[in-house]
This record gives C-alpha cells, sequence and structure tokens, in this order.
C-alpha cells in the first residue's frame, strides 16, 4: 500500500486543458506562460493543486496523448524552462501540480517507434507488440504495412498510437512476451526514466493514462496491478512524495497496485454516469434517476479503499460531454455542492466553475471528435478572444450563444455559479469532516427517489448534507435540524425538502 502524500487530505485539483486555457502570444493555442498567469485565478477558487493534461512535443492527432518526445515541451506551449517555472510558481503559491503520464503508447512518428518499424534488429525492436509476420494480426487493432520490418503492430488506442510493450499475461502465439520479459522490462524503466526527468524539474506527481491498459491479455488486471507496484517500489525508493492518480475507474484494483487516488469515470461501472450523464441521470430537474446505480458501487468500493487510497469524482473531463450540458446555474450548483462535499479529492475541469456549455456541432479537432465540444477556449471576458486570445482564430471556435458565461460577468456577482463554487471550496476547506477521509454514511438512499442524503463526519463535526435536484419538493424521513452552512434553493422545513436545492447543515 502506498503512503499518502499528507497534502491529499484536503486537495481540491483543476484540471488544466493546456491548449485551451490562456493564450499569451495571440497563436490562438493556450500555453505556459498563459497558465502561470492564471495561478492566482485558479487558487481563487479555492483549488490547491492541477491536472495538466499532456504538454508534450506531439503531432496533435490525440490532443498531445500521442507523445513524440516524453522529454520536452511542445514548442506551441513553450520550453522546458517554462514548465520548471510552471512548478515554482505553483510551489510558491502552495499549490501542486500533477501532469499527464501516457505509459501505454506513442505517436506514431516517435523515434522509438521509427527505430522499431526497421527490418534490421536494434533497441527499439520490441519496445512495442508486434505480430511475426504481416500476414498475421495482433490480438488488438494493428498497424500494418508502413514498415520495412515485417509484422503487425498492436495499437493502443487511435490507429496513429501504437502500445509500448509491458508484455502478456496470458500468451497465445510465440511473438506475445511475459510481462517480465528483458524487452518488457525495459519498456518499464524506459518510463520510469521519463517520471525521473520531470520529478526532477518539480512535478509533484502524475495522472496516469489508460493505468490498465499497460499488459495484454491479464483477466482481472494481476499482472497490471504487479506492474504498477514495482512503479511504487521505484517510487517509494527514489520519490515517496509522488502522488498519483490513475485512469482506471476500479479503485479496489489501482489502489492495489499502490496509485492513491482513481477516478470515477464516464467508462467502466456505470456509477459515474449515472449521476450525471445516463438517459435518466440523479442530477436532473425530471428527477427520474436513481442514487443507488451510484451508490452501491460508490459504498463497494469506498469499503475496499478506505483509508488507503482516494476515490475522485470529476466534475467533466475532456473526455465527456460538459456537466452544463442540459443543466442551468441553479442545477449546476446542486451538482458542485456534491461534488465538494464528497470524500476523496474533487477534480474540477476548467471553465465548469462558470458553467461553460458543451458545444454540441464544432468540427473535430486534434482527435476530438464528439470532445471537441467539451475542449473550446476558456471564457474570461466577453468580446473577441474572450481574454484568452489577442489573435484572431482560436484553434477551436468559442461558444457563440449571446450569453456564453464568463469569469469576469460572475466573479463580482454574489449570486453567480462561480462564487458558489468559492463558498462550497472554502467550507470544504474550513471544515475537516469534509476532507477526503472524513466519515461517509448514507441518511436517505432509496430506490428511485429522492432526495440523497449523507452525513460527514471528522474533527469532532458532524454535516449533513441533502440533496435534491427534482424539479418537485420530497418528503423527508429524517432530522434536518441544525446550522445551515451553506444552500441553494430554500431549506427543507416540516419534513419537507423543497425542489431544486442543496443544503448543508451543521447538526
Ligand atoms: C484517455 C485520455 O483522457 C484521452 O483523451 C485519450 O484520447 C486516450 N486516453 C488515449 O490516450
Amino acid at each position: 500500500m502506498a503512503k499518502l502524500p499528507a497534502w491529499l487530505e484536503d486537495a481540491v485539483f483543476y484540471e488544466i486543458y493546456p491548449q485551451s486555457f490562456q493564450d499569451s502570444n495571440g497563436d490562438g493555442i493556450g500555453d505556459i506562460p498563459g497558465m502561470i498567469a492564471r495561478l492566482d485565478y485558479i487558487k481563487s477558487l479555492g483549488c490547491n493543486a492541477v491536472w495538466v493534461n499532456p504538454w508534450y512535443d506531439s503531432p496533435f492527432g490525440d490532443a498531445g496523448y500521442d507523445v513524440r518526445d516524453y522529454k520536452m515541451i511542445a514548442p506551441r506551449y513553450g520550453t522546458n524552462e517554462d514548465a520548471k517555472r510552471f512548478f515554482e510558481e505553483a510551489h510558491a503559491r502552495g499549490m501542486h501540480v500533477l501532469i499527464d503520464l501516457v505509459p501505454g503508447h506513442t505517436a506514431i512518428d516517435h523515434p522509438w517507434f521509427k527505430a522499431s518499424m526497421q527490418a534490421e534488429k536494434n533497441e527499439f525492436t520490441d519496445r512495442y507488440i508486434w505480430s511475426d509476420s504481416i500476414w498475421e494480426s495482433t490480438d488488438l487493432p494493428c498497424i500494418r504495412g508502413i514498415s520495412p520490418r515485417d509484422g503487425c503492430a498492436a495499437v493502443n488506442f487511435f490507429s496513429h498510437q501504437p502500445a509500448l510493450n509491458y508484455g502478456y499475461a496470458e500468451r497465445t502465439r510465440p511473438w506475445m512476451m511475459a510481462p517480465d520479459s528483458p524487452a518488457a522490462l525495459q519498456t518499464r524503466e524506459a518510463i520510469k526514466d521519463v517520471m525521473r526527468f520531470w520529478l526532477d524539474m518539480g512535478a509533484d506527481g502524475f495522472r496516469v493514462d489508460m493505468a490498465a491498459s499497460l499488459v495484454k491479455a491479464d483477466e482481472g488486471w494481476k499482472e497490471t496491478i504487479k506492474l504498477w507496484q514495482d512503479f511504487r517500489a521505484f517510487l517509494d525508493r527514489e520519490y515517496p512524495d509522488c502522488a498519483m492518480v490513475s485512469e482506471w475507474g476500479v479503485p479496489a484494483k489501482s489502489i492495489e497496485g499502490g496509485f492513491h487516488m482513481d477516478f470515477m469515470l464516464h467508462f467502466g461501472p456505470p456509477a459515474y454516469t449515472s449521476l450525471f450523464r445516463s438517459e435518466q441521470p440523479f442530477f436532473s430537474r425530471a428527477g427520474k434517476g436513481d442514487i443507488t446505480a451510484f451508490l452501491d458501487t460508490y459504498a463497494a468500493d469506498l469499503r475496499s479503499t478506505e483509508g488507503k487510497g482516494l476515490i475522485c469524482i470529476p466534475s467533466s473531463n475532456h473526455d465527456m460531454s460538459r456537466l452544463a450540458f442540459g443543466r442551468d446555474e441553479r442545477d449546476l450548483k446542486i451538482c458542485f455542492a456534491f461534488l465538494f462535499t464528497m470524500p476523496g479529492a474533487p477534480f474540477l475541469y476548467y471553465g465548469d466553475e462558470i458553467g461553460m456549455r458543451y458545444l454540441e456541432h464544432v468540427t473535430s479537432v486534434e482527435g476530438g471528435y464528439g470532445r471537441t465540444g467539451s475542449r473550446s477556449p476558456m471564457q474570461w471576458e466577453s468580446g473577441k478572444g474572450f481574454g484568452f486570445t489577442t489573435g484572431d482564430t482560436p484553434y477551436i471556435p468559442f461558444d457563440d450563444g449571446a450569453d456564453a458565461p464568463t469569469v469576469a460577468a460572475q466573479v463580482h456577482d454574489p449570486a453567480s455559479l462561480m462564487n458558489a463554487v468559492k463558498e462550497l471550496l472554502a467550507l470544504r476547506h474550513a471544515h475537516g469532516a469534509l476532507h477526503a477521509f472524513g466519515g461517509f454514511t448514507p441518511v436517505y438512499a432509496e430506490k428511485e427517489r429522492y432526495p440523497f442524503a449523507y452525513r460527514r463526519t471528522g474533527a469532532g463535526e458532524s454535516l449533513l448534507v441533502v440533496l435534491n435536484p427534482a424539479d418537485r419538493a420530497v418528503k423527508a424521513p429524517f432530522s434536518v435540524e441544525g446550522e445551515v452552512l451553506w444552500r441553494v434553493g430554500d431549506a427543507p422545513a416540516k419534513g419537507e425538502i423543497p425542489a431544486r436545492s442543496a443544503c448543508i447543515i451543521k447538526q
């Protein structure tokens, strides 16, 4: 089990999608100097940590998740010196920085893959997964016919992202290597070398892309867990404070692998989608959702990870529709009352704090496809360029709605969504019961019923959170007596929870 860095106890993350956050040189694409200029803003929200999506040199066929050079900042974002300054500036503000580690695949034009494509044997021949013949497909989708080498290369995600070789747990073909074969172990060492590079520069840890995908044909992730335990042992030896969050979605497994945190996600078990993104999500005015679809999975995950690791519920991320899709400000305040009072560490996706919208009809950019609508540039202020760029053409179009939300319009409005986010995060920081490991006990969570109520305990306090996103008042068979610390909508009274309300009560 990994020892948890103390700061995770009260961590609140902000996800920065670098190309869309703040452009400082007018080229229409965000960059690191822009990110530095906005650190104070992130901190003012109450976020004390950031996750930065890949900022490495890349052909950007998958928005940077196709890495061409693991040790070089993409020129469009700046230089390695800028990255170093970003770490320093964040640390000077008491903030921590996780960067994205993409260990499962590279870009097709990464020098390792170029070497691996050669017919002559070399250091990188087995860095990727290759079948023995161009006529034999790999068990995974594959790239074929582009190399002097005879064989097909397995891909991990898009067709231009060849899978790095960490071996196969179950081997049915001669070219499938064992997870502890020399070539598979060398791949691990190469990634450890990348981690050292960024940790030495100042990174506090990593969000690991597709962490569950490394060892192939691995029923129950047995070998994948062992692999991550080996990474954890390396970190414990050399960088014991390095914080790790996995894109895995099965916390019992990832935390056994030595991760400190795992996300609830829009794929895998349907628990997360049932909150916000299924056909009838719990958080919707229609009030036809089912909180037990979330809670059954969540409670089991919490039991199996208690005291060992954190479950992180993101507001959205760069891969799914934005939280604001189909919701107005009041709905969103209720969602945030939930997100910021749950155990674990919350992740706020840039722009969700002002209710940035999912743009349904934008053309795909950089391999975004349907995800592009959640990746449009940050709206800092109204007017051409939205304070994001001084250039004429942002690389993804802005929200063209006349009422597109902006930071400038919300910052001085006490009733704004952004100020609700600030209030909730201030409350979270001020009350130990709301921190990562504070107790969590459902008080009312019935199948296909509203509200959802739970108690958070710790630091000598007991806080009741009552959430009713439905457009109707509902009966409450529990006591709502106590001091109201925060609410949206009317306060609960006489056994009734008002329509579209959220309330945090100190009892
Ligand atoms: C998950 C990332 O979040 C996503 O954006 C990316 O396309 C895939 N992994 C492939 O790296």
